[in-house]
């Protein structure tokens, strides 16, 4: 770091927030762990960033004497490769940033030098199957990205923010994301495109209903090379399943077929848990209450007659429901409440009510 520098004191921040993302079409099991390249497509939808997101600040000055993070106001360690790989490759596009107000500037190499400190909240709970490394990792390569002056475009950064972890790519982008899992050995390729912003298909509210917030035995990195490793049934998923979903998801988002989308997003749900119980040992995200609301739901679509509601549940028992409408919400909403009452021994018990998505305890 040039002398000048090291002598100055300041601080320089950045705070950026970033929706987590749900999967309708999941990514399960990879093909490069280290580059976490996925073995089929994904499509996910943004939530609203008003209430399932993650706020972080990064900063750098030159009397910061290591790299360091707070999740949760809790300290936690920057050791672990998929960080490491973060910061080593936004430092790396780092270009020159000056400030002229607070007399700062920070050359393209001084950055090698400097260290940052990132604070990092999620409001909803950590690593309980509601996708928080996606909105942590997707809002840690931004921030830092911004802090950087980073000129990349948003898609290269995805590249970055999946070697933290896969889903996180999709939460670069609002709306519906597609992650394409891309060809190249380096990767370079496995990238999240924007298929349709927010404002496309805005009708559609998502109720996330916590049917626990305990954190989840086996997590989605885990569980998903086990998969990969002893399960037949992945293999068929992966090469004859998702490359048929993907196009026919990516029609009923083009089309806002609310059937197809409904049909799609509820059968893949049940395969990708399918595939968890051809694993050996076999992998139960769901849990009763779980089985309970995908019963409840189906019959409710079939004696309406065509879809109201798709479910769809990642590593975890919660359950992710959309309605087609904001009315179907608010019938959903009353008919959850009367058959999973709330239970008073539940951690958590938050109620949101937004424009998209809609947070639930159901016990
Ligand atoms: C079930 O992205 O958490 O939510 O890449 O190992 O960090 P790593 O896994 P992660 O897996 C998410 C799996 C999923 C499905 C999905 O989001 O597509």
């Amino acid at each position: 770091m040039a002398d000048e520098i090291a002598a100055q004191k300041w601080v320089l921040m950045v705070t950026a927030q970033t929706p987590t993302n749900i999967a309708v079409i999941k990514y399960w099991g990879k093909r490069d762990e280290t580059l976490i390249l996925p073995i089929n497509d994904s499509i996910s939808v943004t939530l609203d960033p008003a209430h399932l997101c993650t706020t972080t600040t990064v900063s750098v000055s030159p009397s910061f004497e290591k790299d360091r993070m707070w999740l949760n106001g809790k300290e936690i360690s920057l050791s672990g490769a998929r960080y490491q790989t973060c910061l080593r490759e936004i430092r790396s596009r780092a270009t020159d940033v000056e400030d002229e107000k607070k007399g700062i500037k920070i050359g393209k190499k001084d950055w090698e030098k400097l260290h940052v400190h990132i604070a990092s909240h999620n409001n909803f709970p950590t690593a309980a199957g509601l996708a928080s490394s996606a909105a942590g990792f997707a809002c840690l390569v931004f921030s830092l990205a911004k802090l950087m002056n980073v000129k990349e475009d948003q898609g290269k950064l995805s590249a970055i923010a999946r070697q933290g972890s896969g889903s996180a790519c999709r939460s670069l982008f609002g709306g519906f994301v597609k992650w394409k899992m891309g060809k190249e050995e380096d990767g370079s390729d496995s990238i999240a495109v924007q298929l349709a912003d927010e404002k496309h298909w805005d009708e559609l509210v998502i109720v996330i209903a916590v049917v626990s917030s305990r954190q989840k035995e086996t997590s989605s990195t885990s569980g998903m090379l086990e998969s990969v490793e002893t399960s037949m049934l992945i293999k068929h998923r992966a090469k004859e399943v998702v490359p048929k979903r993907i196009i026919q998801m990516e029609e009923a988002i083009k089309d806002r077929d609310f059937p197809s989308f409904a049909r799609l997003a509820c059968a893949d749900s049940n395969q990708f848990h399918a595939v968890c119980l051809d694993t050996c040992p076999p992998i139960f995200y769901m849990n009763d209450t779980s089985h309970r609301i995908i019963s409840y739901v189906e019959k409710w679509n079939r004696s309406e007659g065509t879809p109201q509601v798709a479910y769809t549940f990642d590593a975890g028992p919660n359950a992710v429901l959309i309605a087609r409408n904001r009315k179907v919400a608010a019938q959903l909403l009353q008919r959850l409440l009367f058959y999973f009452p709330p239970q008073s021994d539940c951690d958590f018990n938050s109620y949101l009510l937004g424009d998209r998505s809609i947070l639930q305890d159901v016990g």
